[in-house]
């Protein structure tokens, strides 16, 4: 039976369903990838792309890197200073009470396939740890920022749990009395790390906790915008982070590496001496979207602070652990990169340096990005507590650019 209905008058593309036209919306700025576009407000991380200046609160990243620690950085982000000692102690008892995955959570990470990649099991897992949470929905501040501090204490257990399951070990239980850097390490491997393994750790997460409205800080707060929930913003912001031209570059850098060794073997070649051909064949490229993994930015137009550190760090570390060499090659890719793109303002960013030093830590190459993860859990709560601090949903527009006012073809005239 066919019905006809008058339809309601379809609004013009300028007025709202009800006809009226909004008061006064701001004229459509059209940019594509939202490239310089301001999107929120943030009291966190402050960068200036011309000069490569990262800072947190107004702290040079520098700073932070040699003197501060993955708790009290944290404990910046989230409260606009840093602790007094007393705040810190207390901040770091909190989140140390919720390193303990639920009860049966462990079991639920041990039935995930072996074979499954490891980002693709974090989304899915700390996805999960909604259905534990008698209260998932609640966003009032303090309760999303204890949900915030359950996911971030909660998250390395998942990943380490999982990595062992994998490997065909016991979980190995978190322990209170150690650092988030030094406990992780200690779930992963079953065994205490030494101080300079664990210092390493902990300024890798310093330097990856927060950087600006990035593609998955940007998706945590469009999808709290709409007042869903603390779980289903970290969720699709780890989404967003596996991509290779965001955080999942730190595994491409490593590959890359990989890559221009097993080359080298295949020619009875030394690596350094591939390294030349290598880059230029992929910067020749470029134009069928080849890229430099670890190079370039968004934003920095410059070298990358965090590479700049992690670049002197990275040597020490590799230099300590016998991998060297990985360090060397690096270093020379940069120098050809400079060379080549420099003028451009294609230099190094975080991820490509951070390879070096996961690898020289003894983390596996396909954990490097849920490292990052972890890291940056700190930074998406912390915007999604700002976003809900003043919220206004996101809902941009687009630019119409198909046709008008089409003709409905019966399919026997098609
Ligand atoms: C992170 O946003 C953040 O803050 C992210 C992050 C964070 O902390 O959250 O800093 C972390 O994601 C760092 C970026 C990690 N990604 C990579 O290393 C992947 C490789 N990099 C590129 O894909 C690229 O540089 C992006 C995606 C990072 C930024 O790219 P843009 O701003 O979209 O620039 P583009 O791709 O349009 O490139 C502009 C030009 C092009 O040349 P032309 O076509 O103009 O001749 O620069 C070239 C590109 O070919 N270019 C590169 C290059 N990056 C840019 N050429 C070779 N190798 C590269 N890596």
């Amino acid at each position: 039976m066919s019905t006809t209905m008058t339809p309601p008058s379809s609004p013009s593309p300028t007025s709202s369903p009800a006809g009226a036209v909004a008061a006064n919306p701001p004229a459509p700025t059209w940019s594509k990838g939202l490239e310089g576009i301001i999107a929120a407000e943030t009291k966190m991380s402050f960068i200036d792309g011309a000069k490569g200046i990262l800072e947190y609160v107004g702290i040079p990243i520098d700073d932070l890197a040699r003197n501060s620690s993955f708790e009290e950085t944290v404990y910046l982000l989230w409260n606009g200073r840093l602790p007094k000692r007393a705040e810190l102690e207390a901040f770091t008892q909190e989140l140390r009470g919720n390193y303990e995955l639920p009860a049966g959570f462990v079991d639920r990470i041990q039935t995930c396939p072996k074979a499954a990649a490891p980002m693709h099991m974090l989304r899915t897992m700390v996805s999960s740890l909604s259905m534990y949470d008698a209260n998932p929905d609640a966003n009032d501040i303090p309760t999303a920022r204890k949900k915030a501090l359950a996911i971030l204490g909660q998250t390395p257990a998942i990943i380490a749990a999982f990595d062992r399951h994998r490997r065909g070990l016991p979980f190995v239980a978190p322990r209170k009395d150690l650092s988030f850097a030094a406990n992780f390490l200690y779930m992963l491997n079953g065994k205490e790390p030494t101080e300079a393994v664990t210092r390493a750790f902990d300024v890798c997460m310093i330097l990856h906790a927060d950087h600006g409205l990035n593609n998955s800080t940007f998706t945590a707060r469009v999808i709290i915008s709409t007042l869903s929930d603390m779980y289903s913003a970290i969720t699709g912001a780890i989404g967003s982070l596996r991509g290779p031209l965001h955080g999942g570059a730190n595994e491409e850098v490593m590959e890359m590496l990989n890559e221009i060794e097993q080359l080298a073997k295949s020619q009875n070649k030394a690596p350094m001496d591939i390294i030349e051909p290598f880059i230029m064949d992929r910067l020749a490229r470029r134009n069928e979207g080849a890229r430099i993994m670890g190079f370039g930015h968004r934003v920095y137009k410059t070298i990358d602070p965090r590479a700049t550190f992690l670049k002197t760090f990275s040597k020490q570390i590799a230099t300590d652990t016998g991998n060297l060499k990985l360090y060397e090659m690096s270093s020379r890719i940069e120098d050809i990169m400079k060379r080549e793109v420099g003028a451009k303002g294609i230099y190094p960013n975080v991820d490509f340096y951070s390879a070096t030093t996961y690898h020289s830590i003894g983390l596996k190459l396909d954990l490097f990005t849920p490292m990052f993860a972890m890291s940056r859990i700190s930074g998406w709560a912390g915007h999604v507590l700002e976003q809900l601090d003043g919220n206004r949903l996101f809902r941009p527009t687009t630019k119409y650019v198909g046709p008008h006012d089409a003709p409905y073809v019966p399919m026997d005239k098609r």
